[in-house]
């Protein structure tokens, strides 16, 4: 969800993130980064908002190379996933699946941070099952010059449901002796404001769908008011806009760019009342009368 196009989007209409972390690139053993995702993540291409490229992988010299490329294409800094749950990667020991294995944490992080030519940061979640492995990766972790660590306080188990473990996440962050990032469910205002106080040291919060369900939560959070309605609509409006035509120029076809749309609207009919109304019409419109369905959503009362 949070492509180019909607990082994009996201800083011109509603602002509030310092950057963002895009979408993990699963890099290849042997083979550079496909133009694509350097597109993703081109500098020119995120001009709105800093971005930071995030690799995964468990292989040294695919990770070194990978560095290489994004230090060559202007990045200083690059994130290393060891957070995604998915059986494909995670089982086969990438992301989460690392997190059982500190040695080899340690091993790649030793070949990899020798002479690195960015800034190195870390992605990761408590454990794969056990959510106390994050206990042996912080030591590995905190060996090396990282820039910083976030932690979504899950296994990867739980993917991305259940209880977050705010008492574990405490324990990480006494722990950890890099800026730690926050990370899982921070839903609202209260919530982070709750956070705060019981995470004080923490250098940052990183927020994923509660920033698409509502997308003024950044700003919200950096002290800026909530527009009134016409306003809220207004930026709403714009957004889409953008969306849209970002779609059209950076994906090949109507039919993704409808499919792209649809996914959107998923989180941002969450700004109007009827969610589910908005939702399904959308869902039932097609490029031919999208148009009428998005002009009668617009109309429709907000929160
Ligand atoms: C569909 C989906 C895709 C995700 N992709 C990534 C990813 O590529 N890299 C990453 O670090 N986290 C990824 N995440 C995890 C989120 O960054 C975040 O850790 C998680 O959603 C919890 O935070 P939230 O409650 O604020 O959404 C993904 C989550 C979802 C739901």
């Amino acid at each position: 969800m949070t492509d180019v196009v909607y990082r994009e989007a996201q800083a011109c209409c509603f602002g509030g993130f310092d950057y963002a972390v895009a979408p993990f690139f699963q890099l290849r053993q042997g083979h550079p980064l496909r133009v694509g995702e350097l597109g993703q993540v081109a500098l020119e291409n995120n001009r709105a908002l800093r971005t930071i490229p995030q690799v995964l992988t468990h292989h040294p010299a695919t990770f070194s190379a990978a560095l290489q490329e994004l230090s060559a294409a202007g990045h200083a800094e690059v994130n290393w996933n060891l957070g995604c749950p998915y059986p494909t990667t995670a089982g086969r020991g990438r992301g989460a699946g690392l997190l059982p294995h500190a040695d080899r944490i340690d091993a790649i992080l030793a070949e990899v941070m020798n002479g690195a030519p960015v800034r190195l940061s870390v992605k990761m979640r408590l454990g794969y099952h056990d959510p106390d492995e994050f206990r042996a990766v912080m030591d590995v972790l905190n060996r090396y010059p990282l820039s910083e660590v976030i932690l979504h306080a899950r296994t990867a188990d739980q993917m991305v449901d259940g209880v977050v473990d705010i008492a574990r996440a405490a324990q990480a962050l006494a722990l950890c002796r890099h800026p730690f990032v926050f990370n899982g469910d921070i839903a609202g205002m209260d919530c982070f404001l709750d956070l705060c106080r019981q995470l004080p040291q923490t250098a940052g919060w990183m927020i994923g769908r509660a920033a698409l369900r509502n997308p003024f939560l950044p700003a919200l959070i950096k002290g800026m008011p909530f527009p009134e309605p016409e306003a809220r609509r207004e930026k709403l409006l714009k957004f889409h806009g953008m969306l849209f035509e970002g779609y059209g120029q950076w994906l090949s076809g109507d039919r993704h760019r409808m499919d792209k749309m649809g996914e959107q609207w998923d989180y941002l009919a969450q700004a109007f009342l009827d969610s589910q109304a908005i939702i399904s019409r959308i869902r039932r419109s097609h490029s031919g009368n999208y148009e009428v369905a998005v002009r009668w959503a617009f109309d429709q009362p907000l929160v």
